[in-house]
């Protein structure tokens, strides 16, 4: 079974529903999904055995939170090359997080990446529920 491993870092819990949802549209397409806060990653062999690595961070100050700068150094000694992977980020007006760490994993990791970051405000506006859930969808539909 394809497996996908999430991770995000999120201060108020919004970008934790994003991860959530978009888990939901990997699932929808019988994907295999683990869904982690940064945290809970110490290693960078805590990244083996998937197919999918969706990385997501809200915005604060113009950035991704300090705990995901931290994960994308250890993520960099990753196996990570031409795996299939995605970035998103709840964010209230700039969202810099998510398109950061979507240049970073394609341009550092060269990943296989979908076609953009996916920056929503919140999963409760603007349809962020279907839209998160294609983004899963999205993902999914990349492996060959
Ligand atoms: C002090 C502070 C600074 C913020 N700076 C930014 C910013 O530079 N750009 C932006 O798009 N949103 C900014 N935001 C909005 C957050 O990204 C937004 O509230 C987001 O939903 C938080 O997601 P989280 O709950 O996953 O941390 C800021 C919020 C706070 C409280």
């Amino acid at each position: 079974m394809t497996q996908a491993l999430i991770v995000y870092s999120t201060r108020n819990g919004e970008t934790k529903k994003l991860a959530e949802i978009i888990a939901e549209g990997l699932r929808f397409s019988a994907i295999s999904v683990s869904l982690k806060d940064v945290a809970e990653i110490k290693r960078e062999t805590d990244l083996e055995g998937y197919d999918i690595y969706v990385f997501g961070s809200s915005t604060y100050h113009g950035e991704m939170m300090n705990r995901m700068k931290t994960f994308l150094f250890l993520a960099e000694r990753a196996e990570l090359k031409n795996k299939i992977g995605g970035s998103f980020g709840s964010f209230g007006w700039s969202g810099e997080a998510a398109e950061r760490i979507f240049d970073t994993m394609k341009n550092i990791y060269c990943m296989n990446m979908v076609s953009t970051p996916l920056m929503l405000k919140a999963s409760g506006v603007d349809g962020g529920i279907k839209v998160a859930q294609a983004y899963g969808k999205e993902l999914a539909a990349k492996v060959e």
